[in-house]
């Protein structure tokens, strides 16, 4: 199975609970690679743009309103599998429906307060790091640096 890189927002709710830590821990934990990372207040156009597909229901406005509301951390994430990975770590997207030892099972109950964002395919992470990231933001992982991660059978990682 290949590795793939996704894009996470920790979103203003978890920053403002202090809860950064914890979640980037499980990530890295489960043996995702951070390759990139910032923390800064988003703005409007850049939102819209990420929120695209939103646009028109019901939740949107509020939706901007909330992800401008204070500062977010920005974070690339490579792995095998990374994108299905970090969704399945999250849980649903209504975090009252996420099973503990998900970070929304565990530290959320809203649909809108989820705590974090995640690319929810190949396609989607690869406009959404475009979006949040130059190239020249994203650093290597070096095959060494996964050696107790992941083994490696005829050229693929296992
Ligand atoms: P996210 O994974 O960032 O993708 C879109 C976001 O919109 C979602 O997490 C929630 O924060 C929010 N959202 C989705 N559905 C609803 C809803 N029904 N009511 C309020 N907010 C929603």
């Amino acid at each position: 199975m290949s590795i793939e890189r996704t894009l996470v927002i920790i979103k203003p709710d978890a920053v403002d609970r202090r809860l950064t830590g914890k979640i980037i821990d499980r990530f890295l934990a489960k043996g995702l690679d951070v390759v990139a990372m910032k923390m800064k207040r988003l703005e409007a156009d850049t939102v819209q743009k990420h929120y695209e597909v939103h646009k028109g229901r019901d939740f949107y406005g509020d939706l901007l309103e909330f992800m401008l509301s204070g500062p977010v951390i920005l974070m690339v994430l490579e792995g095998k599998e990374a994108v299905q990975v970090v969704r399945v770590l999250l849980g649903p997207t209504d975090a009252a429906q996420a099973s503990p030892g998900t970070i929304r099972g565990d530290w959320g109950l809203s649909t809108r307060y989820n705590l974090v964002h995640a690319s929810d395919s190949l396609g989607s992470a690869q406009k959404e790091i475009d979006l949040f990231f130059q190239d020249s933001e994203i650093c290597d992982v070096h095959e060494q640096d996964r050696r107790w991660i992941l083994a490696k059978k005829n050229d693929e990682w296992i």
